[in-house]
């Protein structure tokens, strides 16, 4: 049955929050990334992201329990957004969560003037056909093939939510395992 949890702001002054969004982030990306593999990783993440420039927000349940968390960083004088993090709850996943977070996030990127929705997406496990191989031989073809090979890279939710593969960073976690770019144009979504 799909969920609908409230999307309320992250802010400095909700201790008991900002503890679950850096225990649901480092429990989430637990072996699978070099990043926030402790606990004080994602704490500090989670501080860096209730900056004023920035947006964070948190889906919670009827308790205050938080289900997920995205998080946006302006860049180009606010036009563009980087989104960074997303997570669901692994218990809360495929109910419509983090498409409902990312298009608040779309949401309050239109409204303070932003056009473009971005971000990056490590793969390090060889889940996508961008992995394993020399992406400077043929970037753009290499893009045009792209495919999801196996385990759990979150591109397909990508795609389905309208974004699309705009670039890659070849070697970003070593040889053969790039950062993959997303990107999306909020601004028709949400009127003129
Ligand atoms: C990626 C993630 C945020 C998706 O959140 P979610 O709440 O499960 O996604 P939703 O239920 O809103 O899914 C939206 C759509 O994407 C699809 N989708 C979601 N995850 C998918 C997956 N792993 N593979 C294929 N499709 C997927 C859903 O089926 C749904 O499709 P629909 O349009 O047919 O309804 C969640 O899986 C997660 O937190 N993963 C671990 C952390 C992570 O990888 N974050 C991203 C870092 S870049």
């Amino acid at each position: 049955m799909p969920t609908h949890p409230r999307i309320i702001d992250l802010t400095g002054d909700h201790p008991a929050l900002l503890d679950q969004a850096a225990v649901l982030l480092h429990e989430s990306f637990r072996g699978r990334t070099e990043e926030w593999q402790d606990l004080d990783c994602a704490r500090r993440e989670v501080q860096d992201s209730v900056a004023a420039e920035r947006i964070s927000r948190v889906a919670v349940d009827l308790n205050d329990n938080v289900l997920g968390w995205v998080g946006g960083i302006p860049a180009y004088r606010g036009r563009v957004w980087e989104l960074h993090p997303l997570v669901v709850a692994a218990s809360h996943r495929r109910r419509g969560i983090g498409r409902a977070l990312v298009h608040d996030l779309e949401r309050m990127v239109a409204d303070r003037g932003g056009t473009t929705l971005w971000l990056g997406s490590d793969d390090e496990n060889g889940e996508t056909s961008l992995s394993g191989i020399d992406l400077y031989a043929d970037v753009p073809g290499a893009i045009r093939q792209f495919r999801k090979l196996r385990g759990e890279h979150p591109c397909e939710f990508y795609l389905r939510l309208g974004f699309r593969i705009t670039g890659v960073m070849p070697d970003a976690n070593g040889p053969g395992k790039p950062d993959i770019f997303f990107a999306k144009r909020v601004e028709r979504a949400w009127g003129p």
